[in-house]
């Protein structure tokens, strides 16, 4: 039988976008160079899909932790990074899981799903974090393990270097620093690694959301034991040899988040100018605007063919908002057309 608090639970709704401009869930809009692309099929073709693929990733880990200056002993993989948190949440000692408010839904959904309880630290108005506030919290709910988007999903701003270090220094738990914008941001947290600071990276965002890859960086130890937990074969083949294949060429992916990065600037300049919009800075490739209405904004763009985000609802903090992905400048230019025929 079901629990009865899964039946109550919403199931994670993923709109249909067929059709339309998807900007709606943070992806990167490039496709990959034609000549890289050939490359990349040639290369899948070598792939024995009859065998199950590499169960220890010793290769792939080394060519992580290569380009983060760790060591392959210190990076665990994921089937996404949604997959890591959820075997955070399941190794970890089953007390209280601490994150701000509003934040990536899925560090509530899975904590619901194994029963965990949850406390959240509401954010200031513009969104910035009280970090005194964020340890008393951890220390009253005697906190196993806490969360912090670096930057926010879903307002996009990143916290000072002084709130996430003095957090990281005061707490006394599992402290996980979720990086999937890292590519789009200004600052990393790779420094404050240590026995109880570990860092969450994804591909998603860099331009592979449909390879499903997401790692892992923390003191050895830990990975050891989180590893234990770990799906054997949770990375299919497929993905192992994208993985491996792409992860030579990352330099045309950094010159998407680059063009991302620039695009931003210039959407976030023009939306500023936008009477009636309230445009929040970002350093993620999207951007959380408030509008009067909400509702007539996501309905007018969807009309025009883009779908977005309508946060209205989700947290009284995200009243009137609306959360946007930065895309191509054709698809960014197609947004601001369209919300200057919707808003006047
Ligand atoms: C803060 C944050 N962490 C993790 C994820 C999940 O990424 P992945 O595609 O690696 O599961 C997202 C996705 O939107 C996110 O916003």
């Amino acid at each position: 039988m079901i629990r009865g608090d899964i039946k109550a639970l919403a199931a994670y709704h993923v709109p249909d976008s067929s059709g339309l401009i998807k900007l709606d869930a943070m992806e990167n809009p490039y496709v990959l160079p034609e000549g890289l692309h050939r490359e990349w099929l040639n290369h899948l073709g070598t792939v024995d899909l009859n065998r199950y693929p590499d169960a220890d990733m010793a290769g792939l880990r080394r060519k992580i932790a290569q380009r983060e200056g760790l060591a392959p002993e210190q990076v665990l993989l994921g089937n996404g990074s949604d997959e890591i948190i959820q075997m955070l949440l399941l190794a970890t000692n089953p007390g209280t899981c601490v994150v701000p408010k509003p934040t990536f839904v899925m560090y509530d959904l899975i904590s619901r799903w194994l029963k965990r309880p949850v406390a959240s630290v509401p954010l200031r108005a513009d969104f910035s974090l009280d970090a005194d506030q964020f340890l008393q919290v951890c220390a009253r709910e005697k906190m196993e393990i806490a969360f912090l988007a670096c930057p926010n999903n879903p307002t996009g701003n990143l916290w000072p270097e002084e709130t996430v270090s003095r957090i990281a220094r005061g707490i006394n738990g599992q402290l996980v620093i979720d990086e999937a914008y890292a590519p789009f941001a200004e600052r990393s947290h790779n420094h404050l690694i240590g026995p109880n600071v570990m860092v969450l990276r994804t591909f998603s965002k860099l331009g592979w959301a449909g390879l499903r890859l997401g790692y892992l960086l923390g003191d050895a130890d830990q990975i050891a034991h989180l590893n234990k937990v770990r799906m054997p074969y949770n990375i299919n083949a497929l993905t192992q040899a994208s993985a491996d294949f792409l992860l030579d060429h990352l330099d045309v992916f950094e010159e998407q988040a680059a063009l991302i990065r620039s695009e931003r600037t210039r959407m976030f300049s023009a939306l500023e100018r936008m009477a009636s919009v309230t445009v929040f800075p970002s350093q993620a490739n999207f951007l959380l605007l408030r509008v009067a209405d909400p509702k007539a904004v996501f309905e007018g763009l969807k009309e025009a063919g883009i779908l977005i985000k309508n946060m209205h609802g989700a947290d009284p903090m995200l009243a009137g908002c609306v959360r946007i992905t930065i895309g191509t400048k054709e698809e960014n230019d197609a947004v601001l057309a369209a919300l200057q025929e919707i808003i006047g």
